[in-house]
């Protein structure tokens, strides 16, 4: 058997929370048994944020996070490298997108792309910490208030990460997660937004209607409609998988940083992830110069890999004429390799012999 690019950690609590839920018959939140609303209250104080909203997915996180900034014609700077929803988001709520480069040391956006991109008509900045690897959220914070902008971070790969000893969650305006099944806190389909603002309490109230159809001023049977809405709850089986994941999480993170670590001690190559310890290593990835061939080979040797990302702007629905030499290059070098806390000694020093034996050959 191959070994996996990506594997959610498992075992009886997960397999326990969901028969619970299961027999329970109420499957949906809001009717359900409550794990909906525990696991926004437990994730909120993990990550010490003002307010936490769960949602299904990582995409209706940033779909509802940029609909508090009203960006209808404005621009929100975000990295071209990384999932197309981030983009999209922006264009489902009237924004322009605008990419800058990254740094090729971590493949984030820096504050100097960043300022260089800021225009009257600028309104957010969206940066992705990506491998879960923070961006520079001080400077970033900084420049936002700086230029009164909304800072909206895309931590779909963070849960986890830290930015001056502080959880990944707690800095932004908004900050939004995904709990997709290969992400570092796993369920079948989920997403949260952290709201870190004096306007929190306002915002919630916004965020709370719109993740269901716009339903407001609920009272026994009655409520009312005063804005369109989407159906973006998250169930009761996702979030019941999500707090056995929440309690293993003290485990899990640490095994990522020592088989990351690990990849950057001992992998021959020059361009790879750094290692830092407030990077919570949903992705490892390395660079490669003939990346298809290199890749085939190791799929040969029973070992799956991905290319995460293609650019944004290379999308045609993004296509646009604009330079961005660093992530260009990297988006077609970059691969990614098998990270999780399940892989076995045996298996990463298979992945380590394999990439250098690979390598050399070069
Ligand atoms: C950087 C990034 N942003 C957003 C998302 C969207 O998350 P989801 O798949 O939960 O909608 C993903 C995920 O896959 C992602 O990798």
């Amino acid at each position: 058997m191959a070994i996996k690019l990506f594997q959610p950690s498992i075992n009886h609590l997960e397999k326990n929370a969901i028969v619970k839920v299961l027999k329970s018959k109420f499957w949906a939140s809001g009717s359900g048994i409550g794990n909906v609303r525990k696991f926004e209250k437990k994730f909120q104080k993990f990550i010490n944020s003002d307010t936490c909203i769960s949602v299904n997915s990582g995409t209706a996180a940033l779909n509802l996070a940029l609909s508090l900034c009203e960006i209808k014609n404005k621009e929100v700077i975000l990295p071209s490298l990384g999932f197309v929803s981030s983009a999209n988001a922006v264009l489902l709520n009237g924004g322009i997108p605008v990419f800058v480069d990254i740094d090729p040391k971590t493949l984030c956006i820096g504050p100097n792309e960043i300022e260089s991109a800021i225009t009257k008509k600028t309104k957010v900045v969206l940066p992705v910490h990506f491998g879960g690897f923070p961006c520079k959220l001080d400077i970033i914070q900084k420049l936002c208030r700086r230029n009164n902008l909304f800072l909206v971070e895309d931590a779909a790969h963070a849960v986890g990460s830290t930015f001056n000893k502080t959880q990944i969650g707690s800095h932004g305006d908004a900050v939004c997660f995904s709990f997709h099944p290969v992400k570092n806190l796993a369920m079948p389909t989920g997403g949260l937004i952290s709201i870190n603002n004096k306007n929190h309490i306002i915002f919630r109230k916004k965020l709370l209607s719109r993740r269901w159809c716009g339903i407001t001023e609920r009272k026994s049977t009655s409520y009312d409609v005063k804005e369109v809405g989407n159906n973006y709850y998250m169930n009761e089986f996702s979030a019941a998988i999500g707090l056995a994941q929440l309690s293993k999480l003290k485990k899990m993170i640490p095994k990522r940083k020592i088989i990351a670590k690990k990849y950057f001690n001992e992998l021959e190559l020059e361009d790879k992830m750094p290692f830092s310890t407030n990077c919570s290593y949903h992705l490892y990835w390395i660079s490669v110069k003939n990346r298809d061939k290199f890749r085939k080979i190791l799929t040969s040797k029973g070992i799956e890999s991905g290319t995460h990302y293609r650019p944004i702007h290379s999308f045609s629905l993004y296509h646009k004429n604009c330079s961005l030499p660093n992530t260009e290059k990297i988006g077609r070098q970059i691969v990614t390799i098998p990270i999780y806390p399940d892989l076995t000694n045996y298996e990463i020093d298979k992945i380590i012999n394999t990439i250098n034996k690979i390598n050399s050959k070069f």
